[in-house]
């Protein structure tokens, strides 16, 4: 008994072609026309719909912990599955005294396994880089861990990352392919700046884009590439947010260096005025990178078209605005002590279709690859990504005639807002499956927790491949 999905437009990386699909068991059995039905089969008819592989969003924060503030975990991740994403990758920070894969496999049992509604991989979060920690690192491969992030941001925070830290990091995982990714901010810059704003009483939201300007993005970017340089490496970087780290990038490649690197859905659609809401409003749209003006944006969007990023993330952060994002707020209080991060798992694949498929800044197959195939690839996940026999049973077939607005109204996050309240929404993910199974239907979520799975990565992935 399989799903026999009829009259469709397949969208693939690389193309766009009327097709059925057949998926038997957990995987995709068939594409092709005319597909015969067998008994007991289910047939859905989408014709004037889109049928796309499962997204894959590989910037998650399910256990992100700002200033003992802590976000909502994988009891929300049905969220993913009514936004088209079917496997989640969660950034997970290594604790103090423990050792990388007991972090990870800790949290895995305690935290996603049986609670999970998508599937879902771990980038491990290197805070203790002590020798054998280090020497840890070939063996988070084997384990199925290829992928290890270190924070340049963050001064005096436990996860914050030195430079001799990340270039042990590089040598060290090249020699098992396990792909290093940073988020690259100068720290220093960042503190010496925010002392500085606090102390002339500029302490709203708004200062916090004013501490952390292009530069410092720049700065730590070009640092990260030169010493994946000398270590002989492929890097990753994650959310690049403006025009100066793209030219670090792209002389990077240049050169010929294998360098990686997404952005994420709230940049291309967000501004730096949006920090400027009154009434502390402003403390919704507290991210790092901060949000970046208009010239960024149109950068960031042709960056994406043109293969000089590779994928697009949600960084999804889900803190409270009133009990949360409120820390920051009154006598003594500033910009520095608002958790970092926002929401936006479920719209990632929504926003990308109506800001850039609809005003033709993406083809549907570029949003496919930035969406699905590349961070599966990046991430080893061989089985996701793409609509190809043998592949997991991932399908959202896409109503492009859908029209709503986003709100936090219809928003699984679990968080008390959305960045995004109030945008117009075209288009959306009409019934999801995940592996063979049917988890959502006209929109809705009809699945059931734990119903996600595990999955592990292969080593060297997409950025060794150069
Ligand atoms: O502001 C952000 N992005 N918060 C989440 C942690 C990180 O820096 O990725
Ligand atoms: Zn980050
Ligand atoms: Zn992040």
């Amino acid at each position: 008994m399989g799903v026999l999905i009829k009259n469709g437009t397949v969208v693939t990386a690389e193309s766009e072609f009327q097709s059925d699909v057949y998926m038997e068991g957990e995987t995709i059995a068939a594409i092709g026309k005319n597909l015969p039905q067998k008994d007991g089969d289910e047939v859905i008819d989408a014709a004037g719909k889109y049928i796309l592989p499962g997204g894959v969003d590989q910037h998650v924060h399910f256990s992100f912990t700002y200033n003992g503030s802590k976000v909502r975990g994988f009891e929300t991740s049905d969220a993913a599955a009514v936004g088209g994403t079917t496997t989640l990758i969660e950034f997970v920070n290594q604790e103090k005294g423990k050792g990388l894969i007991e972090t990870l496999e800790n949290y895995k049992a305690s935290d996603a396994d049986g609670i999970a509604m998508v599937d879902y991989a771990f980038h491990s979060v290197m805070t203790d880089p002590r020798e054998e920690v280090i020497e840890e690192i070939p063996k988070m491969a084997e384990a199925g861990y290829p992928t290890m992030k270190l924070f340049m941001a963050y001064k005096g925070m436990f996860f914050h990352a030195d430079d001799d830290a990340i270039l042990k990091a590089l040598q060290k995982g090249k020699e098992a392919g396990v792909t290093i990714m940073v988020h690259a901010e100068n720290a220093d810059m960042i503190d010496v700046l925010t002392k500085q704003l606090i102390a002339e009483g500029k302490t709203a939201p708004y200062y916090h884009a004013v501490s952390r300007p292009p530069v410092v993005e720049a700065e730590a970017t070009r640092r990260a590439i030169y010493l994946a340089e000398l270590a002989d490496a492929p890097i990753y970087i994650v959310h690049v947010t403006c025009r100066e780290a793209l030219e670090e990038i792209k002389q990077a490649y240049s050169r010929g260096q294998a360098v990686y690197g997404e952005t994420c859905a709230h940049y291309l659609v967000l501004d730096t005025e949006d920090l400027a809401k009154p009434d502390f409003e402003g403390a919704k749209y507290v991210c790092s990178p901060a949000l970046r003006t208009e010239e960024h944006r149109k950068a960031l969007w042709e960056a994406v078209d043109r293969k000089w990023l590779n994928a697009i993330s949600s960084d999804h952060c889900g803190f409270d605005y009133e009990n949360q994002k409120h820390m920051g707020f009154g006598e003594g209080k500033s910009f520095a002590d608002i958790p970092n991060g926002a929401p936006g798992l479920q719209n990632r694949i929504n926003i990308l279709w109506t800001y850039g498929v609809c005003q033709g800044k993406l083809s549907p197959s570029r949003l496919v690859d930035l969406c699905c195939t590349m961070p599966a690839k990046i991430n080893g996940l061989q089985t996701k990504g793409r609509i190809e026999t043998g592949c997991d049973g991932d399908i959202v077939i896409f109503d492009p005639d859908y029209r709503g607005t986003m709100s936090v109204k219809n928003n699984l996050e679990g968080v008390d807002y959305s960045p995004f309240e109030g945008f117009e929404q075209k288009g959306r993910p009409d019934t999801v499956f995940l592996r063979g199974q049917k988890i959502v239907e006209s929109g809705k979520y009809i699945g059931q927790k734990g119903q996600g799975k595990f999955v592990p990565g292969k080593p060297f992935g997409a950025a060794y491949k150069g």
